[in-house]
């Protein structure tokens, strides 16, 4: 299987077949320290995992607060869901992070919080799909141990995308 366009051979992985990654070989993805062949990748990776602490961070107050406002005991249940999901994600890609990082923590700013309820509402949406989009991308270029995780909290910003669509359309 040489010659495809990924540049290597598939490897078994979770049951299937996969390609590694297309910028780094096959020891790239059996451990998280990336080798000196992949000192960019990885230098870049670690920037994209600090944005995405940040985002968390912030959607986990921006949430709280939210929830807080929130005019129904309904929403606010259902926000509580989501800050939940965020926690989860903040873990996750912290733990990515000082795994790369040998332990490192990434710098942390807090971000305005929303004008209004309804605001925050719009807001988030956006957002959720931004991160969406974004964990997709990211989890095409990380170590495959990571893949999963990414793939996961894309799918969570989706749900979490159309659950604030929901609660958007019965505020207004
Ligand atoms: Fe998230
Ligand atoms: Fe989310």
């Amino acid at each position: 299987m040489k010659g495809n366009r990924y540049g290597s051979s598939p490897i078994l992985w979770g049951g299937s077949w996969v390609y590694p990654p297309y910028s780094a070989g096959p020891s790239y993805n059996t451990r998280l320290q990336a080798g000196p062949a992949a000192d960019t990748d990885t230098a870049s990776l670690i920037r994209e995992l600090a944005k995405a602490i940040n985002g968390e961070y912030n959607a986990i107050r921006t949430y709280e607060w939210l929830a807080r406002e929130a005019p129904d005991e309904e929403f606010r249940k259902i926000i509580s869901d989501i800050k939940q999901d965020e926690e989860h994600h903040f873990r996750l890609f912290s733990s990515y992070y000082s795994q790369l990082t040998g332990g490192r923590k990434p710098e942390i700013k807090a971000g305005p919080l929303p004008e209004s309820f309804v605001k925050g509402v719009e807001e988030s949406i956006k957002d959720e799909l931004e991160d969406s989009k974004s964990y997709q991308r990211l989890s095409e270029i990380v170590p495959l141990p990571l893949r999963r995780g990414l793939i996961n909290a894309s799918h969570d910003e989706q749900r979490h995308a159309t659950w604030f669509s929901y609660i958007w359309n019965r505020t207004r």
